[in-house]
């Protein structure tokens, strides 16, 4: 068989969610314009498109068409935007830049970036929903919205958000640290995967499979996130390392080490791939992502 080739493809995937982004988040003319613009700004600023691009890519494993999913797999990127903004401001991991541009409060105001987090969040949800205009059964829309509330709220996101702040300035074990990563990163990344699976018709083992891909493809992700911060290229990232140190955070590495963060991470991608055995040459995309995220740069 070929090499897949991955670069290819997250590019083509990345410029399809792009432009679906363009056409669903458009400025308005009102008073209100500026919240909208805030938000565009730390849209486009860039960003690998990495949950819905997972997202197509799960659909894709479901034999579905991709073109319902796309509005929820641009909702799962302004959520993840959303986080973004809210974890740069100073109450938070008071960040400097993202996505190789200035931090949103930095450009827009700290009052503004909090609205235009806010702004992500809620209007992802008109996306989440708009598979029931495209054909797909309202039951599974239902649950795609059950699963974004879970993925990102306190259940996931937020919570896992909220131990990063427990944990700042204090000596925690690892089986925390890794609770708090399946949580904050995980949970959105696994939420991802399942929705592009139920969006694309897929059954209860596929489902199982993504869930299980996904806890170890967010443990990988954000392990090697945690890496970056301490040896990686700022350019190349597009935000500040030295970060976590600077705010005392726990991280995997502050714990075990890069060396042995790293073999932590290789084990989960291991895992990840793992959990896609029994599925044939669709599922080649979900495994070349697992294995990129031992070499990412940014
Ligand atoms: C950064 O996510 C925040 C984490 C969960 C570690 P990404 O590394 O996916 O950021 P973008 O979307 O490419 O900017
Ligand atoms: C953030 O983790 C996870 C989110 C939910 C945003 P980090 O705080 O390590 O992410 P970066 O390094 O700022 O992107
Ligand atoms: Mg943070
Ligand atoms: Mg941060
Ligand atoms: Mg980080």
């Amino acid at each position: 068989m070929p090499e897949f080739e991955l670069k290819a493809y997250l590019a083509q995937r990345k410029q399809l969610i792009d432009s679906a982004l363009e056409d669903l988040f458009p400025i308005p003319s009102g008073l209100q314009k500026k919240v909208v613009e805030a938000a565009r700004y730390s849209l486009f600023a860039g960003g690998k498109r990495l949950r819905p691009i997972l997202c197509l890519a799960a659909a894709d494993v479901a034999g579905g068409p991709i073109e319902p999913v796309i509005p929820a797999a641009c909702a799962l990127e302004m959520i993840h935007t959303y986080s973004l903004i809210h974890d740069d401001l100073p109450a938070m991991d008071n960040d400097d830049f993202r996505r190789g541009v200035p931090t949103n409060h930095k450009v827009f105001g700290e009052a503004i970036a909090v609205l235009a987090g806010d702004a992500l969040l809620t209007e992802a949800f008109e996306f989440l929903a708009a598979g029931a205009g495209n054909g797909v059964p309202p039951d599974r829309v239902l649950e795609v919205i059950r699963i974004a509330v879970r993925a990102s709220g306190y259940r996931g996101m937020i919570g896992g958000q909220m131990i990063d702040l427990e944990c700042e300035n204090r000596k925690v074990d690892l089986a925390t640290v890794e609770y708090m990563h399946v949580h904050k990163t995980g949970a959105l990344l696994s939420g991802s995967l399942e929705i592009g699976a139920i969006l694309g018709g897929g059954d209860d083992p596929l489902l199982k499979a993504m869930k299980n891909y996904g806890h170890h493809l967010g443990l990988a992700f954000q392990i090697t996130d945690d890496l970056l911060d301490v040896e990686g290229d700022a350019t190349l990232m597009g935000k500040t390392p030295g970060s976590d140190q600077a705010k005392n955070k726990m991280t995997y590495p502050a714990l075990l080490g890069v060396a042995q963060s790293r073999e932590a991470a290789a084990e989960h991608v291991n895992r990840a791939l793992e959990a896609l055995e029994s599925f044939d040459e669709k599922a080649e995309p979900l495994r070349a992502i697992a294995k990129y995220l031992l070499v990412r740069k940014a």
